[in-house]
């Protein structure tokens, strides 16, 4: 091989190992099959603490915040009744959330406050119920 094509080679390994590379860190994590949670760090934890009502389904399609996560658990402490979180299974199940389901790329804008929000033409008969006791508790 001539010397003069050398450094076009390296350059091309150089670019194909780069590529790697990066397609590596943009490789998919793991999904368990069981429960559709990526297997990313603290994800047993969420595991534990977050599918035992509903689904992870409940979950898996949104994104978020750390702060938005947070007010969806302290909404789910008020309404859903989720039990109180120590504050490690808290700031893990937060770390879990914000990493793989952080608000991405694409986001534009926080979401609409609910009570901005058009009346939700599929809201499950639970939430029903819930705002149902509420409004019944303000009127009292
Ligand atoms: C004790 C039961 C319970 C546990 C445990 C629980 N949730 Fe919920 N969750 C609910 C209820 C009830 C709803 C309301 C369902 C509805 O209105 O459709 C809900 C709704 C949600 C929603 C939808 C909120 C919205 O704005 O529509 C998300 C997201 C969610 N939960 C995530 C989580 C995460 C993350 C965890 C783990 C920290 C968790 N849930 C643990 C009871 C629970």
């Amino acid at each position: 091989m001539k010397m003069k094509s050398c450094p076009l080679l390296i350059g091309l390994v150089l670019a194909a190992a780069l590529g790697t590379v990066i397609a590596d860190d943009k490789a998919e994590i793991a999904v368990d099959p069981v429960s559709g949670l990526k297997m990313a760090p603290g994800w047993e934890v969420v595991r534990a603490s977050c599918i035992t009502c509903h689904s992870a389904k409940q979950f898996l399609q949104q994104r978020g915040t750390r702060q938005t996560w947070d007010n969806v658990i302290v909404w789910m402490q008020e309404r859903g009744g989720l039990l109180p979180l120590d504050s490690e299974t808290r700031k893990t199940i937060l770390d879990y959330l914000e990493t793989n389901h952080g608000p991405g790329e694409s986001f534009r804008r926080p979401p609409i406050p609910a009570n901005l929000m058009p009346e939700n033409p599929y809201v499950s008969e639970i939430r029903k119920q819930l705002e149902a006791e509420e409004a019944k508790k303000k009127a009292k």
